[in-house]
């Protein structure tokens, strides 16, 4: 009896000297409250009750954020006072939601960074795991551009909470994140600061014309007049090409709001903005039907701006169906794309996926301008030719990997609602599992009989293995 009361009065003096701490939660998805990534966070807030977790919705809110100078000093405030900070988003097409990406911004144009340094930070995400870790080197990137303390980053898969072993290793990842913040801990940086090399692009007055053969060329900027060498590098691609480019500007294009996660599309692919303002007929009209699609932006922080990011989450009404297939693609850089890696691997990756052929990738970032010229000469060039031959290179991993990632869960979990992906994967062959390959079963059955006798093991795994692996191969190409 004695004990249990020394136990209580001790575990309440414990208690009393836990530090009760200040959480803001940034929540990056546009259903707020909603949302499947704030339940990761309830989950942390019930099992850690003596913390004070302060829910900011950004991603659906940004318009007004945006707009309310007050709101967007309220928020900073609540930073301000806060000992730690979680970036919990949904991932976005291989990013974040632009509504966040627009905050992310937004705090650069305000001159809010200040606020930011030496906060700790950890980043929460939701995803099916497509490209969740260019989303994560993206946050961890801007984290570490703020001079915050960032912890670490943890990639949930959208069901993980319902499984008891995930959800005790979010609470590990939530208890570590609230000890490095009692003991102050440092940042370990992984991302260095870009460094701004821009010169000025002036291309040359020689150029050597490239024939289109009638391909349909079309170019997408959100390029403004100040944008000098974006323009520029624009302006010669088409005059390269005798002009017969068509140049859109996402400025011009009337685009109601940014994607509101409602899945709407997910039945037929139509779009909850159908009808409501012009994105889904360009996009159908005008992207679709061109034979080489050349993307042109200016980097913004760490990828492109919040306006590009609004174009491919507004993609998403194609759903996990890829729109651009056997297109030829071509990206115009203005920024140090060299320093950014996982903007590349994001570039390259929605190309692959989209089953088009990334013909190159052109920047403003050389000294010189001349060779830019050369560049942009043989990127001309080689997007007709590769059109002429309808020439998609095969993909890698990124795109290899990215196709089997949507094929389990379109196959299972997302089926529903996702029903006009599964008509398309049924009818397109992208149910690829070994599951009808007849003849690897049968091979696969009768070898493993086989190398259960020992001898015949021996054999197999010895002497035979390198010679019968090449044999059909040899034969396919005598016979060719
Ligand atoms: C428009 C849209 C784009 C998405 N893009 C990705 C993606 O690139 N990678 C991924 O793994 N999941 C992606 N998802 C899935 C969401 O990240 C996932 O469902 C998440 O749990 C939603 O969280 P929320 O309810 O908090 O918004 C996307 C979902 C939508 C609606």
């Amino acid at each position: 009896m004695i004990m249990h009361v020394l136990s209580v009065r001790m575990s309440s003096a414990v208690k009393g000297m836990i530090r009760i701490m200040k959480i803001v939660v940034l929540n990056g998805s546009p259903k707020g409250d909603s949302s499947v990534t704030m339940q990761y966070v309830a989950f942390m807030q019930k099992k850690l009750p003596q913390h004070d977790f302060k829910i900011v919705n950004i991603a659906q809110r940004i318009k007004k954020i945006e707009s309310d100078e007050q709101i967007f000093g309220e928020i900073t405030g609540e930073i301000k006072s806060a000992d730690g900070i979680i970036w919990a988003f949904p991932l976005y097409v291989f990013l974040v939601h632009s509504g966040y990406k627009r905050f992310i911004e937004l705090i650069t144009e305000r001159a809010a960074g200040d606020i930011f340094q030496g906060k700790h930070a950890a980043i929460l995400t939701t995803s099916i795991h497509f490209y969740d870790h260019t989303a994560h080197n993206y946050m961890h990137g801007i984290c570490d551009d703020l001079n915050m303390k960032f912890y670490a980053s943890y990639s949930a898969g959208m069901h993980d909470l319902f499984k008891e072993k995930e959800r005790a290793k979010l609470l590990d990842f939530s208890q570590g994140f609230f000890e490095s913040i009692t003991r102050d801990a440092p940042a370990i940086k992984v991302y260095p600061a870009l460094i701004n090399q821009s010169q000025e692009y002036v291309p040359g007055t020689d150029l050597v014309p490239v024939k289109t053969h009638g391909r349909k060329v079309v170019v997408l900027t959100d390029s403004k007049e100040d944008n000098i060498n974006l323009n520029r590098l624009i302006g010669r691609f088409g005059d390269l090409l005798s002009g017969q480019v068509e140049v859109y500007n996402l400025h011009s294009l009337d685009i109601k709001g940014s994607c509101l996660g409602c899945i709407r599309c997910g039945y037929d692919n139509t779009c909850v903005y159908s009808g409501k303002d012009e994105f889904i007929d360009f996009y159908n009209s005008k992207l679709k039907s061109a034979d080489i699609l050349v993307f042109a932006g200016t980097i913004h922080d760490r990828y492109l701006s919040s306006l590009w990011k609004t174009f491919f989450d507004r993609g998403f009404f194609n759903t996990h169906t890829p729109s651009f297939s056997g297109l030829q693609i071509a990206f115009l850089i203005s920024g140090p794309l060299g320093q950014l890696p996982n903007l590349r691997q994001i570039m390259e990756a929605y190309t692959e996926w989209q089953q088009a052929n990334l013909v190159g990738i052109v920047t403003d970032e050389h000294p010189n301008s001349a060779e830019i010229d050369g560049m942009l000469q043989e990127l001309a060039q080689r997007s007709i030719d590769y059109s002429n031959l309808r020439y998609v290179k095969p993909a890698t991993f990124l795109g290899v990997g990215g196709t089997k990632v949507f094929r389990d869960d379109i196959w299972g979990p997302l089926r529903f609602p996702f029903r006009a992906d599964h008509r398309f994967y049924k009818s397109n062959g992208i149910y690829d599992f070994p599951q009808k390959d007849y003849s690897s079963r049968m091979q696969n059955y009768f070898l493993g009989l086989l190398v259960k006798i020992p001898f015949i093991r021996k054999e197999i795994y010895g002497k035979l293995m390198i010679t019968k692996m090449v044999e059909p191969f040899k034969k396919l190409v005598a016979k060719i």
